[in-house]
């Protein structure tokens, strides 16, 4: 199993867009592939779930106890259910979890101790983010394997990557500067405005 975040706290540089279109991607290839919505903005869900609000990973987020396998939902479009393709989806809630958990010890944890509780087999977790640095930010960052930082051009995307990657580092426990994410930040860009136009949304019945 591969868990992958995807994460910039700039809005608008295509993070749940990858999302939707790699997740769904994955699955069409025969992945089993399990989305997690980590934004209160809950733009994926309300592409993939019918109900939103209904099923909520803020429950899990919040009550220790709570069964994470009961507010899976099997992704659907318009008319059909998308076949390998799950998600935990998220709400206007999740606004209000980070205050919440702000109190626990180790609360960059809680999603990493409730995934010990996933049941099945899966081949992919990925994780949407919300446009800021926070709390829940930090759990997708702890729980990732791999991450997926998407991008614009712009020097307000630009300059947040410094914050992330020292975010990174924190949450990771990385810390010398011989490991890829410090490094990171020494990197000019180098990419053009042509090679980083936005791809939108694509979908595949
Ligand atoms: N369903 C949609 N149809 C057309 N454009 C969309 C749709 N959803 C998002 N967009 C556009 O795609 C771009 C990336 O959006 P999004 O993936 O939601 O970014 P992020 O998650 O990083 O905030 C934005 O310009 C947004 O307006
Ligand atoms: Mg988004």
């Amino acid at each position: 199993m591969v868990i992958i975040g995807i994460m910039n706290q700039k809005g608008g540089v295509n993070k749940t867009s990858v999302c939707v279109n790699l997740g769904f991607f994955l699955a069409d290839s025969g992945k089993r592939v399990l989305l997690i919505d980590l934004d209160s903005q809950a733009n994926l869900s309300e592409i993939y779930v019918e109900n939103v609000g209904n099923k909520d990973i803020y429950y899990v987020l919040t009550d220790e106890d709570h069964d994470i396998n009961t507010e899976i939902a099997q992704c659907e479009l318009k008319d059909y259910l998308v076949e390998n393709l799950y998600i935990l989806p998220g709400s206007i809630r999740l606004a209000k979890a980070t205050e919440e958990i702000s109190g626990q010890i180790q609360r960059e944890r809680i999603l990493e101790r409730q995934l010990s509780f996933l049941e099945g087999e899966w081949d992919y977790i990925l994780i949407d983010t919300p446009p800021i640095l926070n709390t829940i930010t930090y759990n997708a960052i702890n729980i990732s394997d791999k991450l997926i930082i998407p991008i614009n051009y712009g020097k307000y995307s630009l300059d947040g990557i410094y914050d992330l990657f020292q975010a990174i580092n924190k949450v990771k426990g990385f810390d010398g500067i011989d490991n890829e994410f410090q490094n990171y930040k020494y990197y000019e860009p180098c990419m053009t405005s042509e090679t980083l136009q936005q791809t939108g949304i694509l979908r595949k019945k």
